[in-house]
């Protein structure tokens, strides 16, 4: 039986992602970090599992991560801890790079140290190309892995430094560390501060009569590749089983703007979203990422893998999850 160990437990990744390595008989280790609160909803209904078992961990103390990878000593590191929200990048840039950066090289270093054959699996992002985007012969523009790298925010900065430093330790001390560059997935387990979950969970509170302000959104130009991240947890685990450790773009290959996200998840419900929101500049990013459409040739051919959830079907599980959430009589 392998061990996994997988950081950021408790996010929308690192749920669906333990399920899947739980089905494929794996003995997972989830690294879930001490909360005032409880915050372990999302990976619930794997608790009783017996080959499911949580550590407690953060990953910027390094003596940390040293103790839980000499303890374990796991085949696989699935990294996905960290401060992931970008706007939030913007008003805690410090603590971002401390988590997104620093954190990658303590747990690197732990690897190096203590289970140098640990395979290592690095959560990169679209965010990391910025507004930088190449050009194809029909004019069609996109994103892949020759893509120069021109991060414009705090978190794009901080997840570039962290890219580079496992291609660092790939090269310098052999380690199979590999990175998805993974473009905007979502689910009905999306946190509630990213755009999609916002306009789902808003539709939910609409269709139950438990709102009555309008929805308050930023940008509704800028475009995103929206996956499902049930299809992009299986290409995390596709990297690990590959001969040779390489980076990886893992997209759709479509991009809608967020006004499009809007018109089809009011459409699921047979509203207009004009009717129902306002702008608020606050909500406006003092600098933005514009357009994101990868191209995942690489992926395609290399691991077999190409997503099988498309963008409708996405949003449609989205909304009508949210307004069974919602209905619910303790929910506020
Ligand atoms: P998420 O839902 O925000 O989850 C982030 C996880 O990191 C949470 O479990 C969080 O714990 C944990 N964490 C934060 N700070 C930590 C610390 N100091 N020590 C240990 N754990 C810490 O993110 P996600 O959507 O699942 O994404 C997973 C990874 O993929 C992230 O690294 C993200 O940056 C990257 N990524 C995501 C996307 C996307 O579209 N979803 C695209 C590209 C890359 P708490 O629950 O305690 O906050
Ligand atoms: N969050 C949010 N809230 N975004 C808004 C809002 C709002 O009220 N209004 C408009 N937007 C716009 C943002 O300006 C951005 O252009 C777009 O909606 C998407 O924002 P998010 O859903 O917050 O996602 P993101 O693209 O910034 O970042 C996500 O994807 C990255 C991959 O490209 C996150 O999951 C990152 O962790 C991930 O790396």
């Amino acid at each position: 039986m392998k061990t996994a160990l997988i950081t950021g437990i408790t996010g929308q990744d690192g749920s669906y992602l333990a399920e899947l390595l739980l089905d494929f008989n794996y003995k997972v280790i989830g690294c879930y970090r001490r909360s005032s609160t409880n915050t372990l909803g999302r990976i619930q209904h794997l608790l009783n599992n017996p080959n499911f078992n949580l550590e407690e961990f953060d990953i910027t103390d390094p003596s940390g991560c040293n103790s839980i990878i000499s303890t374990h000593k796991p085949q696989e590191v699935y990294n996905l801890a960290a401060q992931s929200h970008v706007g939030t990048s913007f008003k805690q840039p410090s603590t971002t790079f401390e988590i997104d950066t620093v954190g990658v090289i303590n747990l690197l270093e732990a690897i190096v140290h203590f289970s140098s054959s640990s395979k290592f699996y690095q959560a990169s992002t679209s965010e990391m190309f910025g507004s930088n985007y190449a050009i194809d012969s029909d004019g069609t523009k996109y994103q892949d892995e020759n893509t120069e790298l021109l991060p414009q925010s705090p978190y794009g900065i901080a997840k570039l430094a962290s890219h580079r430093m496992v291609q660092i330790y790939r090269e310098a001390y052999n380690i199979f560390g590999c990175c998805g560059i993974l473009f905007n997935h979502e689910s009905s387990r999306r946190g509630e501060n990213f755009v999609t979950r916002k306009i789902t969970k808003y539709i939910g509170l609409l269709v139950n009569h438990k709102i009555s302000e309008p929805l308050k959104l930023g940008n509704l130009q800028a475009s995103r590749d929206w996956g499902h991240a049930k299809d992009y947890v299986k290409a995390m685990h596709l990297m690990l089983q590959q001969d040779m450790p390489e980076d990886y773009v893992i997209c759709t290959g479509q991009t809608y703007t967020v006004e499009n996200f809007l018109q089809k998840a009011f459409s699921v419900v047979n509203l207009n979203y004009m009717d129902h929101i306002q702008i608020d500049p606050a909500l406006y990013r003092p600098a933005e990422v514009d357009y994101l459409k990868g191209r995942n040739t690489k992926a395609i051919s290399n691991l077999n893998w190409s997503p099988e959830i498309s963008f409708n079907d996405l949003v449609e599980e989205m909304v009508l999850s949210d307004i069974q959430l919602t209905s619910s009589v303790a929910y506020v």
